[in-house]
Protein backbone atom coordinates (compact mmCIF):
# COMPACT_ATOMS: atom_id res chain seq x y z
CA UNK A 1 0.00 0.00 0.00
CA UNK A 2 2.27 2.37 1.16
CA UNK A 3 4.66 1.67 -2.00
CA UNK A 4 1.77 2.45 -4.31
CA UNK A 5 1.18 5.83 -2.48
CA UNK A 6 4.82 6.19 -3.14
CA UNK A 7 4.55 5.65 -6.75
CA UNK A 8 1.44 7.67 -6.96
CA UNK A 9 3.32 10.62 -5.60
CA UNK A 10 6.55 10.44 -7.84
CA UNK A 11 4.14 10.17 -11.07
CA UNK A 12 2.34 13.64 -9.66
CA UNK A 13 5.85 15.27 -9.30
CA UNK A 14 7.25 13.99 -12.21
CA UNK A 15 4.84 16.17 -13.74
CA UNK A 16 5.43 19.23 -12.29
CA UNK A 17 8.81 18.66 -13.80
CA UNK A 18 8.18 17.85 -17.07
CA UNK A 19 10.38 19.52 -19.73
CA UNK A 20 8.88 22.75 -21.65
CA UNK A 21 10.03 20.85 -25.00
CA UNK A 22 8.53 23.55 -26.90
CA UNK A 23 6.18 26.91 -27.53
CA UNK A 24 4.31 27.12 -30.73
CA UNK A 25 3.62 31.17 -31.03
CA UNK A 26 0.40 32.27 -31.00
CA UNK A 27 0.97 34.93 -32.75
CA UNK A 28 -2.80 35.75 -32.49
CA UNK A 29 -1.71 36.58 -29.72
CA UNK A 30 -0.81 40.40 -30.42
CA UNK A 31 2.34 39.91 -27.58
CA UNK A 32 5.43 39.52 -28.60
CA UNK A 33 8.65 40.38 -26.13
CA UNK A 34 12.71 40.01 -26.99
CA UNK A 35 12.70 35.81 -25.93
CA UNK A 36 9.34 35.24 -28.57
CA UNK A 37 5.61 34.57 -28.68
CA UNK A 38 3.69 33.05 -26.04
CA UNK A 39 2.95 29.27 -26.34
CA UNK A 40 -0.73 28.14 -28.10
CA UNK A 41 -2.06 25.37 -25.96
CA UNK A 42 -0.94 22.17 -26.39
CA UNK A 43 -4.12 20.61 -26.21
CA UNK A 44 -4.30 23.04 -29.27
CA UNK A 45 -1.42 21.66 -31.43
CA UNK A 46 -0.84 19.53 -34.54
CA UNK A 47 1.95 18.18 -36.92
CA UNK A 48 1.07 21.37 -39.18
CA UNK A 49 2.22 23.48 -36.12
CA UNK A 50 5.93 21.79 -36.59
CA UNK A 51 5.74 21.78 -40.56
CA UNK A 52 6.09 24.26 -43.29
CA UNK A 53 5.62 24.24 -46.81
CA UNK A 54 6.44 27.34 -48.14
CA UNK A 55 10.16 26.97 -49.21
CA UNK A 56 8.82 24.68 -52.19
CA UNK A 57 8.25 27.70 -54.04
CA UNK A 58 10.20 29.88 -55.87
CA UNK A 59 10.16 32.81 -55.20
CA UNK A 60 9.42 35.63 -57.76
CA UNK A 61 12.40 37.34 -58.79
CA UNK A 62 11.33 40.19 -61.63
CA UNK A 63 12.28 43.04 -59.26
CA UNK A 64 14.38 45.25 -58.60
CA UNK A 65 17.07 43.01 -57.09
CA UNK A 66 16.45 40.15 -59.26
CA UNK A 67 16.41 38.18 -56.41
CA UNK A 68 13.59 37.06 -53.52
CA UNK A 69 14.20 35.57 -50.36
CA UNK A 70 10.89 33.37 -48.76
CA UNK A 71 11.52 33.70 -45.26
CA UNK A 72 10.51 30.85 -42.43
CA UNK A 73 10.99 32.91 -39.53
CA UNK A 74 8.90 32.80 -36.51
CA UNK A 75 6.24 34.84 -37.93
CA UNK A 76 5.98 32.69 -40.79
CA UNK A 77 7.06 29.46 -39.13
CA UNK A 78 5.07 29.50 -35.70
CA UNK A 79 6.59 26.34 -34.41
CA UNK A 80 10.06 27.44 -34.22
CA UNK A 81 9.08 30.11 -31.41
CA UNK A 82 11.47 29.63 -28.82
CA UNK A 83 13.85 26.86 -30.53
CA UNK A 84 16.87 29.46 -32.03
CA UNK A 85 16.66 28.35 -35.35
CA UNK A 86 14.43 29.44 -38.59
CA UNK A 87 15.40 28.61 -42.34
CA UNK A 88 14.54 30.77 -46.09
CA UNK A 89 14.93 29.95 -49.46
CA UNK A 90 16.93 32.58 -51.85
CA UNK A 91 16.29 32.61 -55.40
CA UNK A 92 19.02 34.65 -57.39
CA UNK A 93 17.67 35.02 -61.11
CA UNK A 94 21.00 35.61 -63.68
CA UNK A 95 22.96 38.72 -62.14
CA UNK A 96 20.48 38.96 -59.09
CA UNK A 97 21.28 40.25 -55.65
CA UNK A 98 20.71 39.84 -52.29
CA UNK A 99 21.96 43.54 -51.46
CA UNK A 100 24.38 44.18 -48.55
CA UNK A 101 22.65 43.59 -45.21
CA UNK A 102 22.80 42.44 -41.94
CA UNK A 103 20.63 39.85 -39.53
CA UNK A 104 21.35 41.72 -36.16
CA UNK A 105 19.67 38.60 -34.48
CA UNK A 106 21.55 35.53 -35.83
CA UNK A 107 24.44 33.72 -37.78
CA UNK A 108 23.60 32.51 -41.25
CA UNK A 109 24.48 29.12 -42.95
CA UNK A 110 24.12 29.41 -46.57
CA UNK A 111 23.64 25.96 -48.46
CA UNK A 112 23.82 26.27 -52.21
CA UNK A 113 21.24 23.56 -53.63
CA UNK A 114 22.18 24.36 -57.24
CA UNK A 115 24.06 27.16 -59.55
CA UNK A 116 27.16 29.23 -58.30
CA UNK A 117 26.99 32.61 -55.72
CA UNK A 118 28.90 34.43 -55.04
CA UNK A 119 29.14 35.70 -51.00
CA UNK A 120 30.76 37.61 -48.51
CA UNK A 121 30.53 39.52 -45.29
CA UNK A 122 32.89 42.17 -44.22
CA UNK A 123 34.05 41.75 -40.58
CA UNK A 124 33.84 44.65 -37.84
CA UNK A 125 37.57 45.02 -38.64
CA UNK A 126 36.62 45.77 -42.11
CA UNK A 127 38.39 42.32 -43.25
CA UNK A 128 35.97 41.01 -46.46
CA UNK A 129 35.64 37.29 -46.80
CA UNK A 130 34.73 36.69 -50.29
CA UNK A 131 34.04 33.04 -51.99
CA UNK A 132 32.12 31.89 -54.80
CA UNK A 133 30.10 28.98 -54.06
CA UNK A 134 28.98 25.96 -56.18
CA UNK A 135 25.85 23.90 -55.52
CA UNK A 136 26.52 21.45 -51.97
CA UNK A 137 29.01 24.01 -50.67
CA UNK A 138 27.63 26.35 -47.45
CA UNK A 139 29.11 29.49 -45.95
CA UNK A 140 28.85 31.16 -42.63
CA UNK A 141 28.26 34.58 -42.08
CA UNK A 142 28.52 35.65 -38.16
CA UNK A 143 25.92 37.51 -36.68
CA UNK A 144 25.74 40.82 -37.46
CA UNK A 145 27.80 41.31 -40.11
CA UNK A 146 26.65 43.13 -43.03
CA UNK A 147 27.10 40.48 -45.65
CA UNK A 148 26.03 39.90 -49.33
CA UNK A 149 24.91 37.44 -52.14
CA UNK A 150 25.23 37.34 -55.95
CA UNK A 151 24.84 35.12 -59.13
CA UNK A 152 27.51 36.69 -60.58
CA UNK A 153 28.32 33.82 -62.84
CA UNK A 154 24.79 34.04 -64.36
CA UNK A 155 22.92 32.82 -66.97
CA UNK A 156 21.08 30.25 -64.95
CA UNK A 157 18.89 30.77 -61.54
CA UNK A 158 20.79 29.95 -58.22
CA UNK A 159 18.87 28.55 -55.79
CA UNK A 160 20.12 28.15 -51.87
CA UNK A 161 18.53 27.73 -48.12
CA UNK A 162 19.57 29.59 -45.69
CA UNK A 163 19.69 28.84 -42.05
CA UNK A 164 19.24 31.37 -39.17
CA UNK A 165 20.35 30.62 -35.35
CA UNK A 166 17.03 32.45 -34.05
CA UNK A 167 13.43 32.16 -34.81
CA UNK A 168 13.44 35.91 -35.41
CA UNK A 169 17.03 36.73 -37.16
CA UNK A 170 15.48 39.94 -38.16
CA UNK A 171 16.75 41.80 -41.47
CA UNK A 172 18.42 45.43 -42.12
CA UNK A 173 19.28 46.10 -46.02
CA UNK A 174 21.93 48.64 -45.58
CA UNK A 175 21.01 50.59 -48.88
CA UNK A 176 17.12 50.78 -47.44
CA UNK A 177 18.17 51.99 -44.17
CA UNK A 178 20.15 55.38 -45.89
CA UNK A 179 18.41 55.49 -49.03
CA UNK A 180 14.78 54.83 -48.29
CA UNK A 181 13.64 57.12 -45.22
CA UNK A 182 13.21 60.60 -44.70
CA UNK A 183 16.71 60.99 -43.09
CA UNK A 184 17.30 64.91 -44.46
CA UNK A 185 20.13 64.70 -47.65
CA UNK A 186 22.23 67.43 -45.45
CA UNK A 187 22.44 65.30 -43.10
CA UNK A 188 22.84 62.04 -44.60
CA UNK A 189 25.58 63.42 -47.12
CA UNK A 190 27.54 64.90 -44.21
CA UNK A 191 27.39 61.63 -41.91
CA UNK A 192 28.49 59.24 -45.07
CA UNK A 193 30.78 60.99 -46.95
CA UNK A 194 28.68 60.75 -50.46
CA UNK A 195 27.69 63.30 -52.37
CA UNK A 196 24.29 65.35 -53.07
CA UNK A 197 23.80 63.54 -56.63
CA UNK A 198 24.84 60.40 -55.54
CA UNK A 199 22.53 60.49 -52.72
CA UNK A 200 19.32 62.09 -54.43
CA UNK A 201 19.90 59.39 -57.29
CA UNK A 202 19.49 56.44 -54.35
CA UNK A 203 16.60 58.18 -52.44
CA UNK A 204 14.75 58.57 -56.23
CA UNK A 205 15.41 54.61 -57.03
CA UNK A 206 14.61 53.25 -53.32
CA UNK A 207 11.72 55.63 -52.38
CA UNK A 208 13.81 57.78 -50.09
CA UNK A 209 12.45 61.52 -49.38
CA UNK A 210 13.99 64.66 -47.78
C1 LIG B 1 -7.14 26.66 -28.26
O1 LIG B 1 -8.22 26.28 -29.08
C2 LIG B 1 -9.46 26.82 -28.66
C3 LIG B 1 -10.54 26.20 -29.51
O2 LIG B 1 -10.23 26.26 -30.87
C4 LIG B 1 -9.40 28.34 -28.80
O3 LIG B 1 -10.61 28.93 -28.39
C5 LIG B 1 -8.29 28.87 -27.93
O4 LIG B 1 -8.14 30.27 -28.17
C6 LIG B 1 -7.00 28.17 -28.24
N1 LIG B 1 -6.01 28.62 -27.25
C7 LIG B 1 -4.72 28.82 -27.51
C8 LIG B 1 -3.91 29.38 -26.41
O5 LIG B 1 -4.21 28.57 -28.57
C1 LIG C 1 6.17 38.67 -60.15
O1 LIG C 1 6.24 40.02 -59.75
C2 LIG C 1 5.98 40.93 -60.79
C3 LIG C 1 6.24 42.33 -60.26
O2 LIG C 1 5.60 42.57 -59.04
C4 LIG C 1 4.53 40.73 -61.26
O3 LIG C 1 4.26 41.63 -62.32
C5 LIG C 1 4.37 39.30 -61.73
O4 LIG C 1 3.03 39.06 -62.08
C6 LIG C 1 4.78 38.32 -60.66
N1 LIG C 1 4.79 36.98 -61.21
C7 LIG C 1 4.15 35.97 -60.63
C8 LIG C 1 4.26 34.65 -61.30
O5 LIG C 1 3.52 36.12 -59.60
C1 LIG D 1 16.96 41.82 -63.83
O1 LIG D 1 15.92 41.25 -64.59
C2 LIG D 1 15.38 42.14 -65.55
C3 LIG D 1 14.20 41.43 -66.16
O2 LIG D 1 13.32 41.05 -65.14
C4 LIG D 1 16.43 42.50 -66.56
O3 LIG D 1 15.91 43.45 -67.47
C5 LIG D 1 17.63 43.09 -65.84
O4 LIG D 1 18.68 43.28 -66.73
C6 LIG D 1 18.10 42.16 -64.73
N1 LIG D 1 19.13 42.83 -63.95
C7 LIG D 1 20.35 42.31 -63.83
C8 LIG D 1 21.28 43.06 -62.94
O5 LIG D 1 20.69 41.28 -64.35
Amino acid sequence: MLHIFFLLSLILTSAHVLAQDFCVANLASGIVTPSGYPCKMETNLTSDDFAFSGLGLAGNTSNIINASVTPAFVAQYPGVNGLGISAARLDLAPGGVVPMHTHPGATELLYVVHGHITAGFISSANKVYLKTLNKGDVMVFPQGLLHFQINAAGRRPSLAIVTFNSPNPGLQILDFALFANDLPSSLLEKSTFLDDAQVKKLKGVLGGTG
